[in-house]
């Protein structure tokens, strides 16, 4: 936290700012700086009732009964609430905006497991650098992100929000995430509040079911959820979000143990803590809390300071709880002071406006589109190329078929966790290759089946275009034949494919991996042409590629790939740069393999462990880490600076990549680490480092890895604590989690 100016170290005046203020207080005002509403404005007529009008959420602003809001983005509409909360309230105290800026603003980043694979926390930072800037332009403070929640199984959509299975990658997502949107310290310029969540461990929802219970091992929790969050809190996030779902049997939102001992003890966050939407009053739901009084005071008791709430904030029954003795006033002031304090050090009381033309201007820097296409250029998985059928020879090509409805789909090329986002200015696939291809290259669009549609509806359907329209006179016969047709006659077929952007997310869960509709047959259809096929799949989970990687020669993930998406995958195709992200996750068969993760334990009979089941092999179909290139890489002189160390000592590792190829490329050098014995049983691989390097046509480079105590350490549930065993590692170097280049090193207990 070393950036983060430390509550002691406000300047006297500030303090005894918040101290008159809190002084000069109603309970209920104190406990209206504790709420947060959100405020939907025109959308709030498309619900029927259920959200509450802009009149009376400016009612609250103006009695002082809530003291922030979410989900405005529109810098005149914040200014003018600015001014209701500023001339109406009582004490003159500023509004905190916050808001999901999960992958940008207006200028659309690739969605966040995109990012994850591009493993490369420099361009994650600067892209959510983008973020911020343009959310700070239109007057937000603060953002509900990072997501750093780990996510092993696929089913639970909101794993598209997060860095996907591995504690350590996730760690360093979650860190330049933080130093993305935050700056070097809290209130820097153009830089807004980071909030990770949902702690924690939401990713681990029975079933995959959003919002289900998770019960999780401790051994787990330390090991793998806790390390993206220590990782966030350690880069200075200055916000934290509690979870929905019980965590091993307590809600997490009234958690005590979860909330103040771990995040603010373990952890050392010293931050404001905001609960999910709603997540207060569900104390009551979960069949907790006896009340909303009670609900109030526990989630109190338990850490919350700010209740976000859509309407009848839970936190107005604060007063009531104080009055019956069950929340103390100095607990309450405490919350309210660290509100107000954030409120000083955003600069909030001194500059409460925006810019309404500055926001204009910074909402449509070139500078913005260009970060967005290098992210999304940097994050696209090339999971196949048989004979080298990527990159296309533009010499050689006369036409190209793309074909599926999400080619041509701006809303989809941008994925979920978009609210802001100019459509028209959203390069989807065919803009990308017409505008790369020019005149010279006949580009064919057909879409050939419509677009497929979710079984039920959810919260984001209010937004206009969230749902894909279904095509008046589509005629599904013939435009399937059509698009079959366009295929036979091009040189190659660019087929697009995937999940429509509302089918994962929030409320998005799946019980099949497959392609949705009618897609897979679409394909097939296509690959019958004998027509080269590329697919580029269109996801934020793996789904299912069996028969795709048997017959179509390459397979591009380009996830959501954002604003520039189209640009960006034009450049890949084209060869203009090489692919070289990595699988963030480990890439199942099928639904019936999740969860699956490459970081398992050995037991019994691990000779079977490819043939756990009967009816299909237990291997991923593609490893975690795994991703091709244009170049090829080899891996030589794998060397440690000493075979044997005491325990607590750190050892250097280096290793030499080269590129094998006439192609430029990029390779993710990866570290992984098995301790072969000891207090425990680890997994039979772990990744312990990694970076991304840039190599000319038969560069070589030494790359060097530290292995000390961070990365030696587990923690043990038997010795109920962290632990550093003597005992013998193996280390694996190479391009992927089944990496073969390996060496080993003891360590002993000094004597
Ligand atoms: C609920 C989601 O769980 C959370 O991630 C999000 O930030 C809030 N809603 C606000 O939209």
């Amino acid at each position: 936290m070393a950036d983060v100016r430390a509550i002691d170290e406000l300047d006297d005046a500030v303090w005894s700012r918040v101290d008159d203020l809190l002084g000069s207080m109603t309970l209920a005002e104190k406990a209206g700086q504790l709420t947060q509403l959100f405020y939907f404005g025109a959308l709030a007529e498309l619900a029927d009732g259920a959200l509450p009008s802009p009149a009376e959420v400016e009612a609250s602003l103006a009695a002082g009964t809530a003291g922030a809001l979410l989900f405005v983005s529109d810098p005149a509409r914040i200014n003018r609430l600015q001014r209701v909360a500023l001339d109406h309230g009582r004490h003159g105290i500023p509004l905190l905006f916050g808001f999901d800026v999960i992958h940008g603003l207006r200028t659309m980043l690739p969605v966040p497991i995109a990012m994850a694979a591009s493993w490369d926390p420099d361009t994650i930072q600067r892209a959510q650098a983008v973020a911020a800037r343009e959310a700070r332009a239109v007057g937000i403070h603060w953002t509900f992100a990072p997501m750093v929640d780990i996510a092993r199984d696929p089913r639970w959509g909101r794993i598209v929000e997060g860095a996907g299975e591995d504690p350590y990658l996730g760690a360093a997502v979650a860190a330049a995430q933080v130093r993305g949107f935050q700056g070097h310290a809290l209130g820097s310029p153009e830089h807004i509040v980071a909030g990770p969540k949902h702690f924690a461990g939401y990713g681990a929802a029975t079933g995959g079911r959003d919002y289900e219970e998770v019960n999780l091992s401790d051994a787990e929790f330390w090991n793998v959820y806790l390390p993206p969050f220590r990782a966030a809190i350690e880069a200075g996030a200055g916000n934290v979000m509690t979870a929905y779902m019980d965590f091993n049997g307590i809600p997490a939102t009234g958690n005590r143990w979860l909330l103040a001992d771990v995040l603010r003890g373990d952890l050392g966050f010293d931050g404001f803590l905001v609960s999910d939407a709603n997540a207060v009053q569900n104390l009551t739901t979960h069949g907790f809390a006896a009340d909303s009084v009670d609900a109030a005071a526990r989630a109190l008791a338990a850490g919350v300071d700010l209740e976000m709430a859509v309407a009848d904030p839970t936190y107005a029954h604060l007063p009531e709880a104080v009055a019956n003795g069950a929340v103390p006033e100095e607990d309450l002031d405490r919350c309210v002071r660290r509100i107000l304090e954030l409120k000083v050090r955003l600069g909030l009381f001194d500059d409460p406006y925006v810019d309404e033309d500055a926001a204009r201007t910074v909402l449509t820097d070139p500078a913005h589109r260009e970060i967005a296409r290098v992210t999304a250029q940097r994050s696209a998985v090339l999971l196949r190329n048989e004979g080298d059928l990527l990159p296309l020879d533009i010499e050689a090509l006369k036409s190209v078929a793309v074909v599926g409805p999400l080619a041509d789909s701006p809303r989809d090329t941008l994925g979920p966790w978009v609210f802001d986002a100019d459509l028209d200015e959203t390069v989807t696939v065919v803009d990308g290759l017409r505008a790369r291809l020019g005149d010279a290259v006949d580009v064919r669009y057909a879409p050939g089946i419509r677009p497929a549609q979710r079984s039920f509806g959810s919260i984001f359907d209010i937004w206009p275009g969230n749902v894909p329209a279904d095509p008046e006179n589509f005629a599904d016969h013939t435009e399937f034949a059509r698009a079959v047709e366009v295929a036979r006659d091009a040189n190659v077929a660019i087929v697009v494919l995937g999940e429509w952007q509302h089918m994962i997310g929030e409320m998005a869960s799946r019980s099949s991996l497959d392609f949705p509709g009618r897609q897979l047959e679409l394909l097939q259809a296509v690959v019958a042409t004998g027509t080269p096929v590329v697919l580029l799949v269109m996801n934020g989970r793996p789904l299912d590629l069996r028969w795709a990687a048997e017959h179509v020669p390459a397979i591009l993930d380009i996830w959501y790939p954002g604003s520039q998406g189209g640009t960006a995958i034009a450049d890949l195709l084209l060869g203009d740069v090489s692919p070289g992200g990595k699988l963030p996750f480990t890439w199942p068969r099928t639904v019936g393999q999740v969860p699956m993760i490459y970081s398992h334990t050995t037991s019994h009979d691990p000779a079977n462990q490819g043939q756990r089941y009967w009816d299909e092999a237990s291997t991923p179909l593609f490893p975690f880490g795994f991703g091709l290139s244009y170049a090829t890489f080899a891996y030589s002189d794998l060397a440690l600076d000493r075979d044997r160390l005491r325990v607590g000592e750190t050892l250097t590792v280096s290793v030499t990549v080269t590129n094998a190829s006439s192609a430029a490329g990029d390779e993710v050098v990866q570290l992984y680490v098995h301790q072969r014995y000891g207090t425990a049983s680890r997994p039979v691989r772990e990744l312990k480092g990694f970076r991304r390097v840039a190599l000319a046509p038969r560069e070589s480079q030494t790359i060097e890895f530290a292995l000390g105590p961070a990365e030696l350490r587990y923690w043990n549930a038997a010795a109920r604590d962290f632990v550093l065993d003597a005992a013998t590692f193996d280390v694996y170097v190479g391009g992927d989690s089944t990496a073969a280049l390996t060496s080993s090193f003891s360590t002993s207990h000094a004597r």
